[in-house]
């Protein structure tokens, strides 16, 4: 009897905990119009996504589109982003339903499937989380619990516990390169750890992240790029960037992969001190005054030549993402603010200046990211994993829509 109660209060306060955390947000209202745009988008990506799908060959997968020679560029299984084009797929098939997006995200996935045992990157949340993760979602199966569980592992392989963290880019043995994109990675070990109840993938994922709003942030909540740890004492060598203007500027997809990687840490863990660090990058991006009023980022918030440079269109729908869940954790005042900024983004990446004119853009739905400035590659250019978060993006933001 007394254990019976003992269960009940133990529900209840789940419950209890759970609605606190997630706040009743009722004045978050969605547009009806943007909402209409929303459907529009959708239907306009699954026929450039069959598009796509006509110009690949197998194995195969879709990184962006040379305008010059009118032909998709494409990457092996191995490559960070193989993991969107799935992603996408199924995210477009939730909405429409078309059997023929299924059929060819499970194509794709067939050719990933081996990189569950990749234990040479770090980017596996983004290549398995986002395609099996997804996948398991829509169609949950024992056999795609297993690929994430043992995608985890490998993962996990590269946490180095004197660093406390998990160590990004290969380098020579006295470096340990770790990049603030590798929050990103960190949602697929939350997974293992509900599907497994075993526990050191959680404490893996949560010393990776105190580590990182250690090292990685600045006084103002922007960003290095890369920390270079001492792999024996870990302590800091140097601090520095990969793909930014400059070692001390923020470059603008790193800030926002540190936006959403600190919302789902708060997701999973109901640690208040991740909420505390996403909402003061998030203060940093939105009252930054070189964030623009379509509100889609410069490719790095110090770039001297800005207003005349690239827009990084995937950092804006990375944000739009992140802030349409942050926004449910934080407090009226902010939570609109966040709730505003993403639907802003959502308006602007739909309109002509960003959503590519049907049949054109190789499939790919959204023009002008960056992938990689310094190195003079991918500039201005659609991008996978721009498409994904903006679909993603376009879901959260149907999820205000009223009841
Ligand atoms: N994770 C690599 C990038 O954001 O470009």
């Amino acid at each position: 009897m007394k254990l019976k109660r003992l269960f009940i209060y133990v529900v209840i306060g789940v419950i209890a905990l759970n609605h606190c955390i997630a706040q009743d947000h009722a004045y978050l209202k969605a547009d009806k119009q943007l909402l209409n745009v929303i459907q529009k988008n959708f239907k306009d990506a699954d026929a450039q996504y069959k598009i796509m799908a006509k110009q690949l060959a197998p194995g195969e997968f879709p990184k962006s589109y040379d305008e010059a020679t009118k032909k998709l560029v494409t990457s092996n299984s191995g490559w960070w982003c193989s993991g969107f084009y799935s992603g996408t797929l199924l995210l477009l098939y939730e909405q429409s339903h078309d059997p023929a997006l299924l059929t060819e995200a499970n194509h794709a996935m067939d050719g990933l499937v081996k990189e569950q045992y990749n234990t040479h990157t770090h980017d596996l949340g983004f290549m398995m989380y986002n395609s099996f993760g997804n996948a398991n979602r829509v169609e949950p199966k024992p056999e795609y619990k297993q690929i994430l569980i043992n995608s985890a592992k490998s993962l996990s392989t590269r946490f180095n516990p004197k660093v406390g963290c998990i160590k990004s880019w290969e380098s020579k043995p006295s470096d340990f390169l770790v990049i603030i994109d590798n929050m990103m990675n960190l949602e697929l070990l939350f997974l293992a750890t509900h599907e497994t109840s075993d526990s050191s993938f959680y404490k893996i994922a949560v010393t990776h992240a105190n580590t990182t709003i250690k090292n990685h942030y600045r006084p103002d909540y922007s960003s290095y790029h890369v920390i270079n740890y001492n792999p024996e004492t870990g302590a800091v060598q140097q601090r520095k960037t990969a793909q930014g203007y400059a070692n001390e500027s923020a470059w603008g997809r790193g800030q926002v992969w540190g936006l959403y990687g600190f919302t789902v840490m708060y997701r999973e863990t109901k640690d208040k001190k991740y909420l505390e660090q996403a909402e003061h990058i998030a203060q940093f991006i939105l009252t930054n005054p070189n964030l623009p009023g379509d509100k889609i980022p410069y490719w790095d918030f110090n770039d001297p030549a800005i207003p005349n440079t690239y827009r990084d269109a995937s950092a804006g729908a990375i944000m739009a993402s992140a802030l349409l869940e942050l926004c449910r954790y934080a407090d009226k005042k902010e939570a609109i603010a966040y709730f505003n900024t993403a639907q802003t983004i959502i308006k602007n990446l739909s309109s002509t200046a960003y959503k590519a004119a049907p049949g054109t853009n190789g499939g790919f739905i959204l023009q002008h990211s960056v992938g990689n400035l310094p190195q003079k590659s991918e500039i201005d250019v659609p991008l996978s994993y721009a498409d994904y978060y903006f679909a993603e993006a376009m879901k959260r933001y149907q999820q205000f829509a009223a009841k």
